[in-house]
């Protein structure tokens, strides 16, 4: 196989979705194998790495590909707005080089106090949160690890599909029940996770403890790991406590 583009188009990010979540699907070690053909590792020790959250380019027609390459800053998004980013990423002249970092699904929630749910009790490094929350500004962000928990294709956020989510939700999904958005949908198997629930679920591969928007429709183990977030003059950044918790795709 060869190197994925630096310009991902809709048809490469599927493609490559459905490639990981099939090699993922035959065991770790044939996984790990088709992963590092999609990204290959002579190329993760060049650029700059960045911390902040970087959009991404992705299909045609969707609102961020005018920022790819730049620093996802807060004003960007409209309620329900979201966006797929990377953090931790490795940008060589300019651009970013092709599965480094963290892939993220930036969503900007209603700032709804009733519905939003995050535990208290996490070990957050200095200065960050689960969301990035301003009331004076009626902001609330939210960055979601973006590897599904089933076969860790690529799930997405509002972009369009043949094929349309499923709405028998095996939890409460207020992100539709209550305001009329479907979640974080995976086309490859219709998985789906709300975004306003972030709690804390067990990783049945590792045994690890960890935070995420809660699995509303399967297949999955279960929430899709948060990453904690902070902004600085409106840019936003990313941080980890534990990198199990999002290791789980070979
Ligand atoms: S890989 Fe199957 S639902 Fe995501």
């Amino acid at each position: 196989m060869s190197a994925p583009p630096s310009k991902w188009t809709r048809r490469d990010w599927i493609r490559a979705s459905l490639i990981a979540g099939a090699a993922a699907g035959a065991g770790a070690v044939v996984g790990a194998t088709a992963y590092s053909q999609l990204f290959p590792p002579t190329s993760r020790s060049e650029g700059e790495l960045r911390q902040s959250f970087v959009y991404l380019s992705f299909p045609e027609d969707v609102w961020w590909n005018r920022f790819a390459g730049q620093d996802v800053r807060v004003t960007d998004f409209q309620d329900w707005q979201g966006a797929l980013a990377v953090w931790n990423g490795r940008f060589k002249d300019g651009n970013w080089v092709s599965g480094t970092g963290y892939p993220a699904l930036i969503i900007r929630l209603k700032r709804d106090d009733r519905y939003f749910q995050a535990p208290t009790d996490v070990p957050l490094p200095a200065g960050y949160s689960l969301a990035f929350d301003d009331p004076s500004r009626d902001l609330r962000i939210v960055a979601i690890f973006n590897r599904s928990t089933h076969l860790c294709c690529y799930p997405d956020w509002h972009v369009p599909h043949a094929i349309a989510p499923a709405r028998d939700y095996i939890a409460p999904c207020p992100t539709y029940e209550v305001f009329g958005q479907d979640p974080i949908f995976d086309v490859c198997h219709g998985g789906q996770w709300d975004p306003l629930i972030l709690e804390w679920a067990v990783n049945p591969q590792s045994g690890t403890r960890y935070v995420g928007a809660r699995m509303v429709h399967g297949p999955g183990f279960g929430p899709l790991p948060a990453l904690f977030v902070r902004a600085e003059q409106d840019v936003l950044y990313g941080e980890v406590f534990d990198p199990v918790w999002y290791s789980y795709c070979g």
